[in-house]
C-alpha cells in the first residue's frame, strides 16, 4: 500500500490529496457540517493525511473515523475523529483568533484545526491520558510542521491544564458522563465547554456558557459516539442480555430485576397509537429519546435485533421503562400513517399489566408534541460544585459525580 507516510510522496499524491480534501470539505458544507468560513478555511489548509499516515490518500479523505487504538478485546480507546463531527464540534466552539484553547483527547487533526483558527497570536494545548496517542499526535503535528503550534501533554484530562488557564475555549473530545469542576474553573468569563456527554446512556454534544454566578447552561444535542474516558473520571453505561434478541442499556447499576422485566418483555404486547404523526425527514428520533430520558424516573434504552426478537423497538434503540417491581414495561414505537409516504404516528407498546405505565408514556408523547416540537430542546443546567439544590432549576437532576446539572425543557 502507498501511504502517504513514505518519504518519496510525489507531487501527484500531494495534489490529489488537496483534490480529496476539497471534495471532503465541500460536502461537509452541502451537508450543513461546516457552516462558518472559518471552519472551512481550517480544513482547507489542514492536510488529513498527516495525521493518519497508516492509511491510504482515499481512506484519509473520506468522512469516517479512524481507529489508532484497541484494547485487547479490540473496543476502541483512540481514534481520530471523523470529519463531520469535527466540523460540528468547532461549529459549537466558535474559537476565535488569539483564543487560549484546551482540547481534551488528542489526535493531532483536530488540534491542528485549531490552531489555524485561534493562528500565531492565540495558542493550543492538548492532554491526553495514553502516551502512545500523544507521541503519535506530537509526530504528525511534526509532520505538518506544527510542533511549536501545539503543546501536546499527558495526562488525565479530568484534571483540565491548570497551568494554563484561563482558556477561552475547551473542547473536550471523548466521552463524559460528567461535567469536571476542573474545566469550569478553567474556563474564562466569556468562554465556550464543549463536551460529548452521556445523557442517561445517550451520548450527546453540548455546548456550555457561563453567566458569571456559577451557573452554565448549554444546548446542542447533536447525536454523537465517542470513546468513552478513561482515567479517574471513566465510567461507562451497561447492556444487559433480557429476552433473546433485546438487550437494555442504562447508565450504572441495573434499576430493575433482569428476571421480572424478562418475563414481561417474553409476554404478548399491546400497541397504544398517541395521535402524534411524524415526518420521516423531521428528525424527531434524537429528541425523543431525550425528551423521555428527561422525564422518566425508570429510563433505559431497549436495543433489538429485529432478527431475533419481534418486539417493535426503533432501530437503534428505544426509550424503556418499566414498574417498580419490572413486571411490566413498555417502550415507544412508530407505525406508518395510512395512505401517506415517509409519515409514521408515535405510540407505546406494553408487556404486562400496568395500563397507567403506558398511558403515562403515550400522555407524555402528546405533551412533547404539544409544548416541546420544533423547539431547540432542552437547557442543561450545570452548578458549581456546592451549590445549594435549592438555588438550582427545577427539572431532572443527573445523577453524577462533579458538577450538579438538571435538565429542562422551556415551553416557549
Ligand atoms: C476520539 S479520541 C480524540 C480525537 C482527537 N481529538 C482528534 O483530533 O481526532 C479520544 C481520546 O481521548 C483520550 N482520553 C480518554 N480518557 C482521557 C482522559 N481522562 N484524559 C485525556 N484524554 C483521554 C483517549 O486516549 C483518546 O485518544
Amino acid at each position: 500500500m502507498n501511504t502517504l507516510s513514505d518519504s518519496n510522496v510525489t507531487e501527484e499524491q500531494t495534489a490529489q490529496a488537496g483534490e480529496l480534501n476539497e471534495r471532503l470539505v465541500s460536502a461537509l458544507e452541502r451537508a450543513g457540517r461546516i457552516t462558518t468560513p472559518e471552519v472551512a478555511a481550517a480544513f482547507r489548509v489542514t492536510p488529513r493525511h498527516l495525521f493518519v499516515p497508516d492509511v491510504a490518500l482515499a481512506e484519509a479523505y473520506k468522512d469516517d473515523y479512524q481507529p489508532t487504538d484497541r484494547d485487547g478485546e479490540g473496543r476502541l480507546l483512540s481514534s481520530v475523529s471523523a470529519p463531520w463531527l469535527v466540523a460540528q464540534m468547532l461549529e459549537y466552539l466558535r474559537p476565535r483568533p488569539g483564543d487560549s484553547v484546551l482540547e481534551v483527547g488528542s489526535g493531532g487533526f483536530n488540534a491542528a484545526l485549531l490552531h489555524r483558527l485561534v493562528g500565531e497570536a492565540g495558542s493550543v494545548t492538548s492532554i491526553d491520558i495514553d502516551p502512545a496517542v500523544t507521541e503519535r499526535a506530537r509526530r504528525c503535528l511534526q509532520a505538518a510542521g506544527l510542533e511549536d503550534s501545539v503543546r501536546v501533554l499527558t495526562g488525565d484530562g479530568a484534571h483540565g491544564v491548570p497551568e494554563r488557564a484561563p482558556y477561552d475555549r475547551i473542547e473536550v473530545t471523548v466521552q463524559a458522563a460528567a461535567i469536571e469542576q476542573a474545566w469550569l474553573d478553567q474556563l474564562a468569563p466569556d468562554g465556550v465547554l464543549v463536551v460529548p456527554l452521556r445523557v442517561r446512556g445517550l451520548g450527546r454534544l453540548v455546548a456550555l456558557v457561563p453567566d458569571g454566578t456559577g451557573h452554565y447552561t448549554g444546548g446542542g444535542w447533536l447525536p454523537c459516539g465517542f470513546v468513552a474516558m478513561r482515567g479517574e473520571a471513566a465510567s461507562s453505561t451497561q447492556v444487559h442480555a433480557l429476552t433473546p434478541g433485546a438487550r437494555v442499556r442504562v447508565d450504572g447499576a441495573p434499576p430493575f430485576d433482569p428476571e421480572a422485566l424478562t418475563k414481561a418483555l417474553d409476554s404478548a404486547g399491546s400497541a397504544y397509537w398517541s395521535g402524534v404523526e411524524v415526518g420521516a425527514s423531521e428528525g424527531t428520533r434524537p429528541v425523543i429519546d431525550l425528551w423521555f430520558a428527561t422525564v422518566l424516573d425508570t429510563y433505559g434504552t431497549l436495543l433489538v435485533d429485529p432478527q431475533k426478537s419481534a418486539l417493535r423497538a426503533l432501530p437503534g434503540g428505544t426509550p424503556l421503562t418499566w414498574n417498580t417491581d419490572s413486571s411490566s414495561a413498555a417502550y415507544v414505537t412508530m407505525r406508518p400513517v395510512e395512505g401517506q409516504t415517509s409519515r409514521y404516528e408515535y405510540g407505546v407498546v406494553l408487556h404486562g399489566e400496568d395500563h397507567a405505565l403506558a398511558e403515562a408514556l403515550v400522555a407524555s408523547l402528546r405533551e412533547w408534541n404539544r409544548d416541546h416540537r420544533g423547539r431547540p430542546g432542552p437547557v442543561l443546567h450545570v452548578y458549581s460544585e456546592g451549590t445549594d439544590p435549592a438555588a438550582m432549576a427545577p427539572g431532572r437532576a443527573l445523577e453524577r459525580p462533579g458538577a450538579p446539572m438538571v435538565l429542562t425543557w422551556p415551553k416557549g
